[in-house]
């Protein structure tokens, strides 16, 4: 409203521009705050932005096991799951498509559970077991779903593969594997550019059945 713009201003309009500053500030911090906010303590109101900047920042000893394999990482309390994977541990299978929770590209596991790795806090995974495509092999052999999404051609530039199969294996563990429909349903978070759909959907309902429940 017109009557509430002149409350920001003073005579020389310089603090004006220091109050917009401030309020950026605040509201970047926030940003950056929500994801962090679940798992950490919030900092009471009278904590300044400054104060809450530096509790956001903190670090936190991570310990965790990712595909068998013990891992300790000091790691900033807001670092996504996605990003330690990636960035800390090399393990660059889950593919970072949108990063807000929209493609499925990040999809592993967490105490066999599906998520989406971009929207986990890896503070979260702290004495949890994490699973990527990277540990669904049994060496060279390949998983169930991995060898029916190769027989069934169920990509084509493979990026979104590894997200697709994550949620596959979930999809046929979580007993949601009974129907073309259910598959589907089950998969919508899981987008394809190429448009591979009715493989990704056929190469399902064969690892199904060798994996010994639909
Ligand atoms: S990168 Fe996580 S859902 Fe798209
Ligand atoms: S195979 Fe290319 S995005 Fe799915």
């Amino acid at each position: 409203m017109h009557s509430d713009a002149p409350d920001q201003l003073d005579a020389s309009g310089k603090a004006a521009s220091s109050n917009i500053e401030v309020s950026r500030r605040v509201a970047l911090t926030a940003g950056s705050a929500i994801l962090a906010a679940a798992a950490l303590p919030t900092p009471s109101s009278a904590q300044t932005p400054a104060a809450a900047r530096a509790v956001f920042g903190q670090s936190f000893a991570l310990s965790t096991n990712v595909n068998g394999v013990d891992v300790e990482a000091e790691i900033d309390t807001r670092t996504s799951l996605l990003d330690l994977l990636r960035e800390r541990l090399a393990l660059t299978g889950a593919k970072k498509g949108c990063d807000h929770g929209q493609c499925g590209a990040c999809a592993v596991h967490v105490d066999g559970r599906r998520v989406a790795s971009c929207l986990t806090l890896a503070a979260k995974v702290h004495d949890r077991k994490v699973l990527t495509i990277e540990g669904v092999s049994d060496g060279d052999r390949l998983h169930p779903m991995q060898q029916a999404f190769v027989e069934h051609d169920a990509l084509q530039c493979g990026y979104c593969t590894p997200g697709q199969i994550m949620s596959a294996i979930a999809c046929v563990r979580e007993g949601n594997a009974t129907s073309k429909e259910r598959i589907r349903e089950y998969m919508s978070g899981n987008i394809c550019r190429c448009g591979a759909y009715k493989g990704i959907v056929a190469a399902i309902e064969d690892a199904a059945a060798k994996m010994g429940r639909s």
